[in-house]
């Protein structure tokens, strides 16, 4: 097995591994530990079924359900689909996944560890590919801001909603009626990482809707100051797709966004997708 880091601060590739194999330990642990360090793998190449990317899956800990069930996989509830693919007039997968910046399921008490996206169908123009995914380093930004603005953020908590400022945002409107059924949270504005230890912004513009004990207008300004800096452009690692990629990322370590710089019919975009369950952000 061979791990290439990325010249950027996050993001490796693996080589050298058939995912669709049951996993020796040793080699599993060499996995999760580049899975620690880098926070995004890529592993170029896989040929991996449902229940092979399930089991993959389950090696980092429970495998969950996504409460946005009509995506669901017909036969694997596990693995949501993410495409923009119709199919007599109706989407076959969530097609409005990541347009903002956001680390996945902020909005619940116990937001997946990991997310693992597998493409199936990847779209392309002229030779370039489409619908590269964006990543940027919440560690690497919070240890970049001074040790005065450090402190006076150390100990805040902000309130994640799904439904909150996204719906103005004009996104996901079809599903906003599950989404206003998902109640509000309250996680740390930082988080510590529950495997390195290190300390990880974690507000996003999209699901961050305001600071316990803070008055709203200062609140807001705040996470938009925060959630900018999060995704300056120095934190970032771009992941260009290939069919058969199968795409991890670290929802503590990392953010991330989708370029949706494609459009049905035109283009087809199919991914399979799975969380890891995690621990409640401290
Ligand atoms: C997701 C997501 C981004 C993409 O599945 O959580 O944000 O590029 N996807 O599909
Ligand atoms: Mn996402």
């Amino acid at each position: 097995m061979e791990i290439v880091p990325s010249p950027d601060v996050i993001g490796a590739e693996i080589y050298g591994v058939d995912l669709a194999q049951p996993l020796p330990d040793a080699e599993f642990g060499r996995i999760e530990a580049a899975f620690n360090k880098h926070a995004v793998l890529c592993f170029r190449s896989q040929k991996v079924d449902e229940p092979q990317l399930i089991a993959f899956a389950r090696r980092f800990g429970a495998v969950e359900r996504i409460f946005l069930t009509h995506y669901a996989h017909p036969t694997y509830p596990e693995i949501m689909l993410v495409s923009n693919i119709k199919e007599s007039g109706r989407d076959i997968g969530h097609a409005d996944a990541g347009r903002v910046w956001h680390t996945d399921m902020s909005y619940t008490t116990r937001p997946p560890r990991a997310t693992m996206l597998y493409a199936l169908e990847v779209p392309a123009e002229n030779g370039v590919v489409l619908g590269d995914t964006l990543f940027s380093s919440a560690a690497d930004a919070h240890d970049s801001l001074g040790q005065e603005r450090q402190q006076r953020i150390a100990k805040l908590r902000a309130i994640h909603q799904v439904a909150g400022r996204r719906a103005r945002t004009g996104t996901g409107q079809e599903d906003q009626a599950l989404r206003y059924q998902q109640p509000a949270v309250v996680h740390p504005v930082v988080r510590t990482h529950p495997h390195t230890g290190r300390k990880c912004l974690y507000v996003s513009k999209g699901e961050s809707e305001g600071i316990e004990g803070m008055p709203q207008d200062e609140a807001l300004g705040l996470i938009e100051e925060l959630a900018d800096h999060t995704v300056d452009p120095r934190f970032r690692h771009i992941h260009h797709w290939r069919v058969r990629d199968l795409l991890m990322w670290d929802n503590c370590a990392v953010q991330h966004l989708a370029s949706h710089d494609y459009e049905w019919p035109k283009h087809r975009r199919l991914m399979h997708r799975i969380t890891v369950g995690g621990t409640v952000p401290v």
